[in-house]
């Protein structure tokens, strides 16, 4: 599969899509968006794939979403094409994905980052929702997820001045799990995704998929959803196995796929 706006490729049980329109701060024109879903599709459906990486340049991972392709849309054609929309297809990926953010994440760039699991950053990462000095807001989830991440009080502040966050900040805030010297980046995320990868691929799967249920549900649904998926993890062979490996003294094979 040829690609125009992003690098993908497997490294072990690893996929890894790198953006790749340097010209424009990797930018996220329409181009792109579909690429990441066709390269997503393709992870997805390799059952050899146990985590994605997404990633950038030093420079930027994304400065947003591309403002020359998106300017002079009127309303109409916005809400026909529901423009966008594709994103929701990313962020509802079911296998893991890690963000390895270094320099820019602006705009939607931040949004692509904040739809993966976790975001790992390098100490050069710079986070912001700068749509307000646009004369928007962000469009892509950011004023949802931005704000269950770090609070409203510093949403607000971020999305109403457009400031941006240096990645010390963005760590005490609990917007990125890790930061990391840049020049360790990629081999960082790629290390903690080999990791995830070499665990059960529908236990990953489905600890995810309840984790997420945080974010979507009340407490006591999110908790009762949670007891069930436990329960039916003791349907699977890598579960009897995980157990037996730890009682055994010795390093489990995970099998089930
Ligand atoms: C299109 C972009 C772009 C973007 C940068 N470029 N960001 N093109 N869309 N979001 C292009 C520039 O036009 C320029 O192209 C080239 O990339 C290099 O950028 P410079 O501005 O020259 O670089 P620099 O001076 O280093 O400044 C970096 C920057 C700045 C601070 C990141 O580029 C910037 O402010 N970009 C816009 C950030 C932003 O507003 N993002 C939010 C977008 S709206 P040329 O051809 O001139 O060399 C959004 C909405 C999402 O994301 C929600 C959907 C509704």
């Amino acid at each position: 599969m040829a690609y125009e706006t992003i690098l993908v490729e497997t490294r072990g049980k690893v996929g890894l899509i790198t953006l790749n329109r340097p010209k424009a701060l990797n930018a996220l024109n329409s181009a792109l968006l579909d690429e990441v879903n066709q390269a997503l599709d393709a992870f997805e459906a390799d059952n050899g794939v146990g985590c994605i990486v997404v990633t950038g340049s030093e420079k930027a991972f994304a400065a947003g979403a591309d403002i020359k392709e998106m300017a002079s849309l009127t309303y109409p054609q916005i809400y026909l094409d529901n423009q966008f929309g594709g994103w929701d297809r990313v962020a509802n990926r079911r296998k893991p994905m890690i963000a390895a953010v270094a320099g820019f994440a602006l705009g939607g760039g931040c949004e692509f980052a904040m739809m993966c699991d976790f975001i790992i950053a390098a100490d050069t990462a710079k986070f912001g929702q700068p749509e307000i000095k646009l004369g928007v807001m962000p469009g892509m989830g950011g004023t949802q997820r931005l704000t269950r991440l770090i609070g409203k009080a510093k949403a607000m502040e971020m999305c109403l001045t457009g400031r941006m966050m240096d990645a010390a900040e963005a760590e005490r805030s609990g917007l990125v799990a890790r930061v990391v010297p840049a020049a360790d980046l990629l081999n960082e995320a790629l290390k903690t995704a080999e990791t995830i990868a070499s665990m059960s691929l529908p236990i990953v799967m489905m600890t995810k998929e309840t984790i997420n249920r945080a974010d979507e549900m009340f407490l006591a649904e999110g908790i009762r959803f949670e007891r069930r998926v436990f329960h039916a993890m003791f349907a699977t062979a890598d579960q009897k196995e995980g157990m037996a490996a730890f009682v055994e003294k010795r390093a489990p094979e995970f099998k089930d796929r």
